[in-house]
C-alpha cells in the first residue's frame, strides 16, 4: 500500500448495526475502499448510546477485522449520530461590518455566523453544523460568497443542526472507551446524502431518507446547501416487531417473514401464502395478513415523514425525489411504497465513485458509513498508523492508563 497516502475513516454507530469504511486518499484525491466491516450494536435505543459499555464493545469487536483488513490502526474516526433530539434550526443574524469600503473578510464570517447561532440554539444542545444559507449585504440578499465584497451591514440565514448534548458526549465517550477518538460527529443521514447524492440532485432539490431500525431520518438539499434535518423514531424493527405480535411469532421469524417475502409492492390476492421451513416443520402465513400489517407500520413511518416534509415546505416539491438509503431501504420494491405514500419519484441509494472494494459497499447500509469517510476524506482526513500488532484491535493494544494524544488533541470536542 502506498504509504504516502491519507486514510479516512467512518464510523456508522447505529441502533441495530455497527459498520465502518476506511478509505485510501490518493495524492490526487481519488478515494478507494480499503476496509469495512459490519457488526450487531449494543446498547444503543432509538439512535442514542443507551449504556456505555454496549456501543464501545460492539465498535471494538467491529474494528479488529476492519484493521486487519486494511492494514492499519484506527485512532480516529468521524462517527454519526441520530435521533429524533436532532433538530435543524433556520436562523438569521446581522452584523454591522464598519466603515465605507469594508471588504468583507473571514473574520466577518465568523463573527455573523456567531450572532446567528448563539443565544439561537437552546443551551442543553451541541451545534454541529451551520450551514450557510445566503448572506446580505446592505439589504441586497442571494449572495452565496461575500468574502471581498464591499458593504456595511452584512446578513446571514443559515440552517443550524443540533443534538442534545448528553446524547453527543456519551456517543463520544462510547467511542473513546473503544479507543477511537471522535473527530467529527455527523446525523447519520447527512452523512449518508454525502455518499449518494449528485451534485444536480442537491442542486435541484432532493430529499435522502434513512430507513434504519429504529428511525427514519430525513434530509432535504436544494441550491446545493442541507436545507433541513429531521428524525422519525420509528423504523424498520418496528415492521418486525408489529409482525412478532401479531402472528404470536417469535421474532426472530418475524424478521425472516420481512427480509425474505415481504416487498413495498402490497398488492397480496387472498388465498396466497408464504411457507417456512423451521427445522422439520413448515410454518404457513397468509400473506394479506402479513401485508396488512407491514402496511399500517409503513404508511405510519411514512405518513410522519411526510409531515415533516410539509413543516419544512418541501412537500410535493421535491424535483429530484427522494433517496432511501439504511438497512430498510433493502425491502424489496420499497420504493413502489414510498413513491405511493409521499407522491414522489423514489429509488434506492447506494454509494458510488469509489475505487477499491468499492462494490462490497455498494448497498443502502452502507451508505452513512462511506460518507462520513468521504466527509473525513474531504475535511483533511485521519492518517490512519500502519498497523503493528496482528490480533485484534483491543488485544492487540497495550491499554493506555491516561488519555492518549489524539484524545487531548480532540479533547475540544
Ligand atoms: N432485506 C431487508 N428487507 C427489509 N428490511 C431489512 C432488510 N435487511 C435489513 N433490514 C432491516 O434494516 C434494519 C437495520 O438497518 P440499519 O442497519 O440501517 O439500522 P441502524 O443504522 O442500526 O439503525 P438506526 O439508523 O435506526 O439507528 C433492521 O430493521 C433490518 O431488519
Ligand atoms: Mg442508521
Amino acid at each position: 500500500m502506498d504509504e504516502t497516502s491519507r486514510y479516512a475513516v467512518g464510523l456508522d454507530v447505529g441502533t441495530e448495526n455497527v459498520r465502518a469504511v476506511v478509505l485510501s486518499v490518493s495524492k490526487s484525491g481519488e478515494l478507494a475502499v480499503v476496509g469495512y466491516n459490519e457488526g450487531k450494536s449494543v446498547g444503543m435505543r432509538k439512535g442514542v448510546v443507551a449504556n456505555l459499555a454496549g456501543p464501545a464493545g460492539a465498535i471494538d469487536k467491529m474494528l479488529g477485522e476492519v484493521e486487519h483488513m486494511c492494514g492499519r490502526n484506527i485512532d480516529s474516526a468521524y462517527i454519526s449520530t441520530n435521533g429524533s433530539q436532532i433538530l435543524s434550526t433556520n436562523t438569521e443574524g446581522m452584523i454591522a461590518v464598519g466603515v465605507v469600503d469594508h471588504e468583507i473578510d473571514d473574520e466577518d464570517l465568523a463573527r455573523v455566523e456567531d450572532v446567528a447561532v448563539v443565544g439561537r440554539i437552546p443551551a442543553n444542545r451541541e451545534v454541529l453544523d451551520v450551514v450557510p444559507l445566503e448572506y446580505a449585504i446592505d439589504g441586497q440578499g442571494g449572495i452565496k460568497d461575500p468574502i471581498g465584497m464591499a458593504g456595511t451591514r452584512l446578513e446571514m440565514r443559515a440552517c443550524v443542526i443540533s443534538a442534545l448534548s448528553p446524547n453527543v458526549e456519551n456517543l463520544r465517550k462510547a467511542a473513546e472507551n473503544a479507543d477511537v477518538a471522535p473527530e467529527r460527529i455527523v446525523p447519520s443521514v447527512v452523512a449518508a446524502a454525502k455518499a449518494v447524492l449528485t451534485e444536480r440532485q442537491r442542486e435541484n432539490g432532493v430529499a435522502v431518507i434513512d430507513m434504519g431500525g429504529a428511525t427514519t431520518s430525513i434530509a432535504i438539499y436544494e441550491e446545493g446547501d442541507l436545507q433541513y434535518v429531521g428524525v422519525v423514531p420509528a423504523g424498520s424493527n418496528n415492521i418486525t416487531n408489529d409482525l412478532a405480535i401479531v402472528l404470536a411469532i417469535e421474532p426472530e421469524l418475524a424478521e425472516e417473514i420481512k427480509t425474505r417475502f415481504v416487498t413495498g409492492n402490497l398488492k397480496a390476492e387472498k388465498g396466497n401464502v408464504i411457507r417456512i421451513m423451521r427445522g422439520k416443520e413448515e410454518r404457513v402465513f397468509d400473506r394479506k395478513e402479513v401485508e396488512t400489517v407491514v402496511k399500517a407500520r409503513l404508511e405510519d413511518i411514512f405518513g410522519e415523514v411526510r409531515k415533516k416534509l410539509k413543516a419544512a415546505k418541501y412537500d410535493q416539491r421535491l424535483p429530484e425525489g427522494v433517496v432511501l438509503v439504511g438497512g430498510g431501504a433493502k425491502m424489496r420494491d420499497i420504493d413502489v411504497f414510498v413513491k405511493g405514500a409521499l407522491e414522489a419519484s423514489a429509488k434506492v441509494g447506494v454509494p458510488t465513485g469509489l475505487g477499491g472494494v468499492a462494490s462490497d459497499v455498494a448497498k443502502p447500509e452502507y451508505a452513512t458509513a462511506v460518507g462520513l469517510a468521504m466527509m473525513a476524506a474531504d475535511e483533511n482526513g485521519n492518517f490512519v498508523a500502519p498497523k503493528k500488532a496482528k490480533a485484534g484491535k483491543k488485544a492487540a493494544k497495550v491499554k493506555k492508563s491516561g488519555p492518549s494524544f489524539i484524545k487531548k488533541i480532540f479533547s475540544k470536542f
